[in-house]
């Protein structure tokens, strides 16, 4: 926890250092500033009374640092705010510390009438000639109130923000109407994607494939747009687009109208997988049907969450991971990738929220040593908060069968853009680790962790990941704004991962140029649809 009170004393900033959210800014209205009365000394004490409580408060207030009890502050303060003092002052700021005392300890009573504003309070206190105790009473119980709402009102955004990133903007529905009704219009749109003497390259180790697994039309424009322009080779990129059944038209479409020539580019639904079957992948079906899981991505969010026991981040990442996202086949398939493609030896896998920089072909040069997943590792790098992922960030390890199977330090790694070797992947039991878990933690009713993909995949992989550079895959541009923009420039790939999409209104301003340079507006869908107007 910090507080920070601004040079000029205008404002007072409350913030803790792990919970982000948390942090707040409390203006104090200029015209209780000039006076340096006892007034004013009981007015910022007030504000701080509800954080004493905190032990390790740090004040920092030109020229008072560090400290971190409400004595220390009192010392500090008093003769400041009041500039030259007596004995008689300084008796009266030492009674009124001892009056705080009691106050932050005392109940407040049911039924106080409450000010909406200071300047109403300080209306009151020279219409009812309060006592510093009640005064001080009254006081706290404002702040108190105004924590809450501010709490409340984070929790309205947040869920509102929820909402926002699991809907389907109307720009890309529209997209995905007007190419679907096109591939049944128009012939060129159901051309054989890609044409029939180059199928032969689909198989074909001497090209780079990469695959896309979305039903974002937008997205994977995007993704497949900045990987070719970005490419020293293009000629030599393969792209595996895996979508769903509803999109498949639609995505088929945009590809076979827009041409990446020299690149390739496949289109696939999961229905067009044979391999993709009941007996092959049971867990999924469960996961799907399963009414409680349903329930709980679907469900009422609010219910059942008591607000007052959870913080802004935690209710956020709660949110996150109830994102219907995480039930979809879509988001499983990565683990299936040797089943797929049966005759590819090395692929690259992209996430749809990511957008490609730099030439990706000396990814299939990087030695692997071995391993089966070339990833960036999460928990080592400048960004504080992005970069701190450990397994114990993904799993409960209150869960028996959690914490005897894992180490909760140990360093996490990201999925959205991952070098796959396929021949050794085949040699090892990954898929068969990643469904036992899955289905024991189904068993548990998701007791063993909650977000989606990632943390049965952090299981399985374990022994099989080789850590690459980080400057590769630079994560957390969709849940900070804070990103370092010269890092974003210098990254490979850069990925919006979190609620912030870039093809959404909440995404951040000012990172979504780098998203956007790989959108072609002067394509007549997107020009049609208005995306992003
Ligand atoms: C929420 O938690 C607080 C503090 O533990 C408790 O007093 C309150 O009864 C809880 N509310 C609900 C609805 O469970
Ligand atoms: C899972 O939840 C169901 C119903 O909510 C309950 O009957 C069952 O005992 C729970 N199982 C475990 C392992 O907690
Ligand atoms: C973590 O696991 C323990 C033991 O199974 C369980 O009691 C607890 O509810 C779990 N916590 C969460 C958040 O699921
Ligand atoms: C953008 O779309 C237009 C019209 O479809 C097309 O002529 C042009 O080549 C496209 N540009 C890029 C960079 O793909």
């Amino acid at each position: 926890m910090q507080l920070h009170i601004s040079p000029s004393m205008r404002s007072l900033t409350i913030s803790s250092s792990n919970e982000f959210f948390d942090s707040m800014k409390i203006k104090v209205a200029p015209p209780l500033i000039s006076y340096r009365t006892l007034f004013h000394t009981i007015l910022i004490l007030a504000f701080l009374l509800p954080f004493v409580f905190i032990l390790t408060a740090l004040v920092t207030l030109e020229g008072v640092n560090k400290c971190s009890s409400i004595d220390c502050l009192g010392r500090r303060l008093g003769p400041r705010l009041l500039g030259r003092v007596d004995d008689s002052e300084q008796r009266l700021v030492r009674d009124f510390y001892k009056i705080l005392n009691e106050v932050s300890t005392q109940d407040i009573p049911d039924g106080l009438k409450l000010p909406n504003s200071f300047r109403q309070l300080v209306s009151d206190m020279k219409n009812n000639h309060y006592d510093a105790k009640t005064f001080s009473l009254i006081l706290r119980a404002m702040i108190e109130k105004f924590e809450r709402d501010m709490r409340e009102s984070k929790f309205a955004e947040l869920m509102n923000k929820h909402f926002a990133a699991s809907s389907i903007p109307k720009g890309i529905h529209c997209l995905s109407l007007r190419l679907t009704d096109e591939y049944s219009s128009n012939a060129h749109a159901r051309r054989q994607l890609p044409s029939p003497e180059r199928l032969p390259v689909l198989s074909d180790n001497a090209y780079h494939h990469f695959v896309l697994a979305t039903d974002n039309i937008l997205a994977a424009s995007v993704v497949v747009s900045s990987a070719v322009q970005s490419s020293s080779k293009p000629e030599k990129i393969v792209f595996h687009v895996i979508t769903d059944k509803k999109t498949y038209a639609g995505m088929h479409s945009w590809f076979a109208l827009n041409s990446v020539a020299p690149a390739i580019v496949e289109v696939k639904s999961v229905h067009q997988f044979d391999w993709l079957t009941r007996e092959n992948v049971p867990v999924l079906e469960a996961v799907e049907s399963h009414h409680g899981i349903r329930n709980y991505y679907h469900g009422n969010h609010i219910a059942g969450a008591n607000l007052s026991e959870t913080t802004p981040r935690k209710f956020a990442s709660k949110l996150q991971s109830r994102s219907p996202k995480y039930i979809s086949l879509l988001n499983h398939l990565r683990i299936y990738l040797p089943e797929l493609f049966p005759n590819l030896d090395k692929v690259v896998f992209l996430d749809d929220d990511i957008v490609i920089q730099r030439d990706l072909s000396p990814l299939w040069d990087i030695d692997l040593h071995g391993k089966v997943n070339g990833a960036v590792e999460t928990c080592r790098g400048e960004d504080e908060w992005v970069m701190s992922k450990r397994l114990r960030n993904y799993f409960n390890f209150s869960h028996p069968l959690i914490a005897k199977h894992l180490d909760p330090e140990e360093c996490a790694w990201a999925y959205g853009m991952n070098i796959f070797d396929l021949r050794t992947w085949r040699k090892t039991d990954i898929r068969e680790t990643y469904h036992s878990w899955l289905k024991a933690n189904l068993k548990s009713n998701l007791t063993m962790w909650k977000l989606g993909t990632l943390p049965p995949a952090l299981i399985a992989f374990k022994g099989h990941v080789q850590a690459i550079d980080s400057s590769w895959h630079m994560l957390g541009l969709g849940y900070q704004s804070n990103t370092n923009i010269e890092n974003v420039k210098k990254a490979a790939v850069i990925h919006y991962n979190g609620q912030s999409k870039p093809w959404l209104e909440i995404g951040f301003e000012h990172l979504r140029p780098f998203w956007t340079k790989y959108v072609n507006y002067s394509n007549d869908f997107i020009r049609n649809c208005h995306i992003l107007e």
